[in-house]
């Protein structure tokens, strides 16, 4: 079989930009490994840049997000038992999306479907090849059969465990990282969030968030140790443990009930480059993780995506490689200022267990400063609703 380009990875930034591509009259082949349901079945981030939002409606894929998600001109922060609100839309004239990457997802997905792309969901040995050279193709196996997928180009849209990057490693490969010595306890409860607005709590028992899906459920999160483990929190524990670093007030408004679902994910910062090696291209998650702080990991993905749709785009309509050939810079260029805000709120909001005294003092200036300032809180919306692409 032969298509212009192999998408490996059914995850947002695979979708996303096989239905650019798809729209634009480009043929492309996803090849994910897992099931469809099980792709549907993650629960992941939840907040969508202004630039994402429009990349959605771009794909034709936006209609449900623009009736069902919630628009936030504003958050919450709390710290020393004090709530200073973060007006995002009075500091930046824009606001972010609450919509939960699942549904952003799910729509990407029926879209294609009635576009008639083509997914090819269970395929095993997924392996890029010959990248170097002008004729790459990928190989995979699908219920126990070999095949081969001869294209132009691979877009590694397969997530930090994929494997593109691994395809890479020893052919100038340079990584970045920083392991945070804590994670994040997740639940989602059908139960109305506790504010209209998400909540970013520091507090010397950790930090905690209340984000939401919908008017009826809620998404909360506290700040846990790595050796943590989920089978040790009940819904009473966790329930207890997220009111006792909230306001009073706030741990009082607070609904609780069953939770449907409830998981630990590590926090980390990761950064590979280059992004391009010939003719493939690592995007989203592939090429770099953000810390959940500043919600900028799908959002990121998105940018890739538009990057690289754009020069495709370029290729095929003009015979150009421009765009191909910068596809590399101009996304680290967002990736890397993306990533300091997103270790910049991680250190501003959590606990370490190296903090001591002075620097928790420092926390707490940094707090006041921030809310005290109109610079400092302009500073922060403008990366919260997402620099420009
Ligand atoms: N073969 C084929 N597909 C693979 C393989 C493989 N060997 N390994 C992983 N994949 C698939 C995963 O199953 C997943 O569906 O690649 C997809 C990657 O999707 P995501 O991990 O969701 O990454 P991405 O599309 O870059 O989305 C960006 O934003 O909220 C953050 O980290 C969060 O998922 C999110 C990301
Ligand atoms: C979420 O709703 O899952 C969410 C919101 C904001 C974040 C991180 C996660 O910073």
């Amino acid at each position: 079989m032969r298509t212009q380009v192999v998408i490996i990875g059914s995850g947002p930034a695979g979708l996303l930009l096989g239905q650019l591509l798809t729209n634009a009259g480009i043929d492309n082949v996803i090849l994910e490994r897992v099931s469809q349901d099980y792709v549907l079945g993650r629960i992941r981030a939840g907040v969508l840049e202004e630039g994402m939002a429009g990349l959605l409606d771009e794909a034709g894929a936006g209609e449900r997000m623009r009736r069902e998600g919630l628009p936030h001109d504003g958050f919450d922060l709390t710290f020393s038992g004090k709530h200073h609100r973060i007006d995002l839309h009075g500091l930046t004239g824009k606001h972010v999306i609450v919509y939960g990457q699942t549904e952003v997802t799910r729509n990407l997905m029926d879209r294609r479907a009635a576009t008639g792309g083509i997914s090819i969901y269970e395929a095993a040995d997924v392996q890029p090849n010959d990248f170097d050279g002008e004729r790459p193709y990928v190989t995979y196996s699908k219920d126990g059969v070999e095949h081969r997928l001869d294209c132009d180009f691979i877009a590694g849209c397969d997530g930090y465990h994929g494997p593109s990057r691994k395809a890479v490693e020893g052919k100038g490969l340079e990584t970045f990282e920083r392991v945070y010595p804590f994670g994040w306890l997740g639940i989602v409860a059908d139960v109305p969030p506790v504010s209209h607005e998400l909540i970013y709590s520091n507090h010397r028992r950790g930090f905690a968030l209340c984000s939401m899906r919908s008017a009826t459920r809620s998404r909360y999160y506290v700040q846990c140790g790595l050796d943590d483990r989920v089978e040790a929190w009940s819904d009473d524990r966790f329930w207890d443990e997220i009111r006792s670093r909230l306001p009073a007030e706030t741990a009082e408004a607070m609904t609780t009930g069953p939770s449907i679902e409830k998981s630990i994910a590590p926090l980390r910062s990761f950064v590979a480059e280059p992004l391009r090696f010939g003719r493939l291209f690592l995007v989203g998650d592939a090429g770099h993780i953000v810390p959940p702080t500043g919600a900028k990991g799908l959002n990121l993905a998105a940018s890739d995506v538009r990057y690289l749709f754009d020069a495709l785009q370029e290729y095929y309509a003009e015979q150009s490689a421009a765009g191909i050939d910068g596809y590399s810079a101009r996304a680290l260029a967002r990736v890397w200022k993306a990533e300091r805000f997103s270790w910049w709120m991680t250190n501003t909001l959590h606990r370490f267990p190296d903090t001591g005294t002075f620097g928790q003092r420092i926390q707490e200036a940094e707090l006041e400063y921030l809310t005290g300032s109109r610079a400092a809180s302009t500073s922060l919306a403008e990366n919260y609703v997402g620099l420009p692409y």
